[in-house]
């Protein structure tokens, strides 16, 4: 497994293997690897010739800095995860690298990232968007993957790509989560043993909000949500909305002919974890 800090070392050699006709599929990752990086890895093996991963924790899509201090980070072992994954390259860049000068790019999405994650995290997917935008130039991937994990950011980097790279594919892959539906997170990690156990709660709770889905009103299913998760002591909802998978605009009214999700964020003790539900798959 080749392993890259430059850019242009990294443009050089992915440009030289299109050249000869070889497909690259792209995994751009914050470390601290679980088996869902790894679930991504997988399918862009399956999709294309060479798989190419980054992992880069980027600071600029950090609105809390006690969040970026405290992110996990495991280098070596990601390493070797990667090498038995069947990655063909890694970017690991360092801060200069990524940003040699003063970062000022403004995205402009409408509505997409200013709901949910957007009202809590302030500048969150600015600093998402300009990561991935500069990843995919360096890379220049046939096919880039994220987890529907992060379902608000995986529509904004659909709606980055169609703009600014529309020679790339964006792939949405399933959640990968542990036996008792917690969503796997890098953030995992990070939870005491308490939270841990209740942790579990927050896909409880989607999957209690998706079988009352359509026919409890939306603001009584919201109510019922928040009730439940308050029985957990180490939990505190932070939002919980139903939203239209394509505009993620609140749902007013179902539609069937429409996709809906169901995307929560809450505090299990000092850890923020999101997760989401599609209600009508
Ligand atoms: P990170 O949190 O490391 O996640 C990297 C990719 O893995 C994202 O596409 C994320 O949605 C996906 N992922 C995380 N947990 C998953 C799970 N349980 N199942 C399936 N996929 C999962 O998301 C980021 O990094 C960053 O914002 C990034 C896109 C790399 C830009 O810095």
């Amino acid at each position: 497994m080749l392993v890259f800090e430059r850019k242009n070392q990294l443009s050089d050699w992915a440009r030289q293997e299109k050249s000869t006709g070889r497909t690259i599929g792209f995994v751009p990752t914050m470390g601290a690897l679980h088996r869902g990086h790894l679930s991504l890895v997988s399918r862009a093996g399956m999709d294309n010739d060479l798989v190419i991963c980054s992992i880069f924790v980027n600071p600029i899509q950090f609105n809390n800095p006690q969040d970026l201090k405290k992110y996990p980070r495991t280098p070596e072992r990601d390493l070797r995860l990667l090498r038995e994954a069947g990655c063909t390259a890694v970017f690991c860049p360092s801060g200069t690298e990524m940003y040699p000068g003063p970062v000022t790019t403004t995205y402009d999405f409408g509505q997409l990232d200013k709901v949910m994650e957007g009202r809590f995290r302030e500048g969150h997917f600015n600093g998402v968007a300009i990561v991935v935008n500069e990843l995919l130039d360096v890379v220049g991937p046939d096919r880039a993957y994220f987890g529907q994990k992060d379902f608000q950011q995986l529509q904004i980097v659909k709606a980055l790509a169609r703009k600014e790279h529309p020679g790339t594919e964006i792939i949405g892959c399933p959640t990968v989560s542990e036996d008792d539906g917690l969503a796997l997170s890098s953030r995992n990690a990070r939870l005491s043993e308490q939270a841990r156990r209740e942790a579990p709660c927050i896909y409880r709770a989607l999957q209690m909000a998706r079988d009352s889905y359509p026919h409890t009103p939306i603001g009584e299913i919201k109510k019922q949500l928040a009730r439940y998760i308050e029985t957990s002591p180490q939990l505190k909802l932070e939002y919980f909305d139903i939203v239209w998978a394509d505009s993620l605009m609140p749902v007013e009214r179902p539609d069937p002919s429409r996709q809906v999700v169901g995307c929560i964020a809450a505090y299990a003790g000092k850890v923020r974890l999101i997760d989401n539900l599609a209600f009508n798959s």
